[in-house]
């Protein structure tokens, strides 16, 4: 079943050009550029707040997506993990859209404050790779991932599916909303349209980064820093490591950094920058200028022109596609994915089984 890949997330990971373009077909017209979501009897135009609940990589999505519901549909959204959401007391207001983010469908503490905002009146949105699962069938707005069995207990492919639902979702709540005009929609749909083409292209740099994983083997501690949507992925790039490889890791938005973790920083402690070119660009080099300066051993990811701009003197650069902002985050997951992968392999451990934990966690 693994073909001619060594493991399932490495299978996995090579699978996301397709799975992407596989799931993006079902929520854009390619014929004229329009966002296309499931027949649903609920007006999407009347939803004034959306809540997120999700854990792990789920919650990495979730926390990308805010940044797109609030930009494109300005709709303001809360953002939890789920044993976190489920044990204070949300205020939840009438009319909102609860929207929970899971690759099993199973997670017990996700499933259970869906059961409670259920109770509470709010419109359930799941965005779920498995169909028949508990959540599916739960809920009032099922926006299925088309990502396939996600068997390698390392979440991958399953997360940028849900990315590019969860972007398809906030272009369409914002054409509801009036906050979008069809030139915008177009745009937007023509740029998730590329990126089943630009993680092919991000995948090209998959021995580059095996190479670049000897270098993080050693590490004890490492630091994940980026900004904006792709904090997050700063956030997914440490968990990845730590649950494969068994290195202690850490994520952090890059302005975070001179408010305490930069204490951190000595020769021994790899430092990896997610900064594609973009607005937020000059803002997290300029983050990273601070990690130098302070004798930090810095891995940069960004395009040509990024490492261009800001490549010298860092110990390693991975160079990925140039692509717009919107899809940079399902792109920088790609090396994020391939550095973990990598490393636990130099290392040794068990790549689709790793210790303690489990696929699904279906016991709070
Ligand atoms: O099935 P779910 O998406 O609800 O699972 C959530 C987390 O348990 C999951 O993402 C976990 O963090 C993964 N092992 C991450 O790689």
């Amino acid at each position: 079943e693994k073909g001619n890949y060594r493991h399932f997330m490495q299978k996995e990971i090579f699978e996301q050009p397709t799975v992407v373009a596989q799931t993006l077909r079902s929520y854009v017209h390619q014929a004229n550029n329009s966002v296309a979501l499931p027949q649903i009897d609920f007006d999407l135009s009347t939803v004034k707040r959306i809540t997120i609940v999700a854990c792990g990589t789920s919650f990495y999505a979730a926390m990308v997506a805010k940044y797109w519901f609030e930009t494109f549909a300005r709709v303001p959204v809360d953002i939890d993990v789920a044993s976190e959401f489920r044990y204070r007391q949300p205020v939840l207001e009438d009319g909102g859209l609860a929207l929970f983010i899971s690759q099993s469908g199973e997670t017990a503490d996700t499933l259970a404050a869906l059961r409670h905002c259920k109770a509470e009146g709010q419109t359930i949105g799941v965005v779920v790779n498995v169909p028949t699962s508990s959540m599916a069938r739960e809920a009032d707005l099922l926006l299925p991932t088309h990502a396939g069995p996600e068997i390698g207990v390392a979440s991958t492919k399953a997360f940028t599916c849900q990315l590019a639902v969860l972007a398809a979702l906030a272009a369409h709540l914002a054409v509801k909303k009036g906050r979008m005009d069809r030139a915008e929609e177009e745009e937007v749909v023509r740029h998730l349209l590329e990126a089943p083409a630009a993680l092919n292209a991000a995948l090209d740099h998959d021995e580059d980064i095996a190479a670049m994983a000897h270098l993080i083997a050693p590490a004890r501690d490492v630091l994940y820093l980026g900004r904006g949507p792709d904090y997050p992925l700063a956030l997914e790039g440490a968990l990845k490591l730590k649950e494969i490889s068994y290195i202690h890791a850490e994520g952090y938005a890059s302005g975070e950094m001179k408010h305490g973790p930069i204490a951190l920083i000595d020769e021994a402690v790899p430092v990896i920058v997610l900064a594609p070119s973009g607005p937020l660009f000059e803002k997290t080099v300029s983050n990273m200028q601070e990690v130098r300066a302070r004798g930090g051993q810095v891995v940069l990811i960004s395009d040509a022109e990024g490492l261009r701009e800001a490549g010298e003197g860092c110990i390693a650069t991975i160079e990925m596609p140039r692509v717009h902002p919107l899809i940079a985050p399902l792109v920088y997951a790609v090396p994020v994915q391939l550095l973990a992968y990598h490393t636990a392999c130099v290392k040794g451990t068990d790549v689709d089984q790793p210790r303690n934990l489990a696929k699904s966690v279906t016991v709070e």
